[in-house]
């Protein structure tokens, strides 16, 4: 009870944070398609030709990923009929094409400069992203097999990592439109 609780309040502190920061990566987005779309070469002149050329892919399917987690999580809010079907498809499908996105990344940096890690927030909000999204979906469906007394808290542990998870994707994407608009 003190354990749902506490997960409920954090819930509640979550939720504003999380429409201000999907806010600001709309307003980013608009303004990074608005550069690109005029004067893209001088903000990304310091960017290696490599990465220039494959940002778009590995953006695009971890933006993805995200849009799928995030649609996953409404029918774990609502919970209508046959939510659960759609909540894990989503949710497999989301963390399999936001980890391609960061594998990506990867080859990307391997590809232009062999340099990992060279913007550590975002590289190692990312790697955290990619654990995350492996335990997330794991604890999903660990607690549907896990006795009944254990469940509760399987669900707690797996609800905490979701919230994590997608509040950790919305601030790396916005660290993402930051590198790719000021570099
Ligand atoms: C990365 C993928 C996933 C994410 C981000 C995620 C996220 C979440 C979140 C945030 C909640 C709580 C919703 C609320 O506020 O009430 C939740 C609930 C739930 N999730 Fe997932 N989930 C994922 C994958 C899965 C998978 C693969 C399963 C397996 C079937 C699963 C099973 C459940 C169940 C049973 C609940 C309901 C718990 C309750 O009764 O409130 N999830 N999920
Ligand atoms: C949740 C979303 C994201 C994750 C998990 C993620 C993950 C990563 C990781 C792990 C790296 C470092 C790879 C390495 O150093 O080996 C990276 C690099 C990069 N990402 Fe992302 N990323 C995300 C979103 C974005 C977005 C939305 C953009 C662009 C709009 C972006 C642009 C870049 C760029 C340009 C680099 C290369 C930085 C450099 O080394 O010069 N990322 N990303």
């Amino acid at each position: 009870m003190i354990l749902d609780l506490s997960f409920r309040e954090i819930s509640r502190r979550l939720c504003r944070p999380l429409s201000a920061i999907l806010s600001a990566i709309c307003l980013s987005i608009s303004s990074v398609v608005g550069t690109a779309s005029g004067a893209a070469g001088p903000a990304n002149a310091e960017l290696p030709a490599e990465i220039l050329r494959l940002w778009p892919y590995h953006a695009s399917l971890v933006v993805l990923g995200f849009l799928l987690l995030v649609w996953g999580m409404t029918f774990a809010r609502r919970k209508g009929p046959g939510w659960l079907k759609k909540h894990r498809a989503l949710g497999v499908t989301g963390s399999t094409v936001a980890i391609a996105g960061a594998v990506t990344a990867f080859y990307m940096v391997s590809a232009a400069s062999s340099v990992h890690f060279r913007v550590p927030p975002h590289a190692y909000v990312g790697s955290f992203i990619v654990l995350l999204l492996m335990l997330t979906p794991s604890f999903g469906l660990l607690q549907l097999k896990v006795a009944a007394e254990r469940r509760g808290r399987v669900r707690g542990v797996h609800r905490l990592l979701g919230r994590a998870l997608l509040l950790s994707m919305a601030v790396n994407i916005l660290f993402g439109i930051l590198i790719v608009s000021s570099a």
